[in-house]
């Protein structure tokens, strides 16, 4: 018979046991959300996938690793939803490949920050923090006022797209002709002002 003496006693026995527990316990956890409404669904009709530009900005925030120092996770407590709005829900991340949720903040969650400042604010602040917030320690981003280099912008759609996201042939035709022209900071304050507007009139 099997019992605890027996396990307790035998080294490999209990490893294998107990990986076993673990991995069914993670399972039970895990398996669930991939076919919860909730989390693959989006929460409401406001929640879209990225145009070009704001996913070139996406790439651009992932590059210069803004997400080292910011997090977009709003936690559902009073201190947070008093200071950046709404906390964060699971439908809201649903085009997010891979999320930049975060869990460092040396600056501010930017979850909420859609709409919160003008497109020169950002332009401002992203060139020299310096110039509206004296006491910022953010690093200035001057040399992203130069030419967005897209060559690859369709293909990037058609990945997401076979990880799900609803792009069209026709969007992703279009997608180069969308970002010609611009300005890597330009796709960055785009990305910037898209954020969290989903749930940003709920409190
Ligand atoms: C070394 C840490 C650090 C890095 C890296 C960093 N930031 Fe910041 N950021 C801060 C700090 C600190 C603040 C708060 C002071 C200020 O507003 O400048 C801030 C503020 C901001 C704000 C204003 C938020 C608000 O609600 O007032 C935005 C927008 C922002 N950062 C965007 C970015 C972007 C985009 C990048 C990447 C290109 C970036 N940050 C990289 C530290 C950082």
């Amino acid at each position: 018979m099997l019992n605890h003496d027996k396990v307790e006693r035998s080294v490999p026995l209990l490893i294998v046991l107990t990986i076993v527990t673990i991995a069914f316990g993670g399972l039970v956890e895990i398996v669930p959300l991939f076919f919860q409404k909730s989390t693959t669904t989006p929460v409401n009709e406001l929640v879209k996938p990225y145009d070009p530009l704001r996913l070139a900005g996406r790439d651009i925030y992932i590059r210069e690793g803004c997400y080292n120092c910011h997090s977009q996770m709003i936690r559902p407590f009073r201190a947070e939803t008093e200071r950046y709005g709404h906390y964060s829900v699971a439908g809201e991340f649903v085009y997010d490949h891979p999320f930049q949720w975060g869990s460092k903040r040396t600056g501010p969650d930017l979850h909420r920050v859609g709409g919160r400042y003008s497109d020169q604010w950002h332009y401002t602040h992203l060139m020299n923090p310096r110039d509206v917030v004296p006491e910022s320690n953010m690093p200035a981003y001057s040399w992203l006022d130069r030419p967005l280099k897209e060559p690859n912008i369709g293909a990037k759609m058609a990945a997401l797209r076979a990880v799900g996201v609803p792009y069209s042939d026709k969007e992703i035709a279009d997608a180069p002709k969308a970002v010609e022209g611009k300005t890597e900071i330009q796709a960055l304050i785009a990305y910037l002002q898209g954020m969290g507007l989903a749930l940003k009139q709920t409190r």
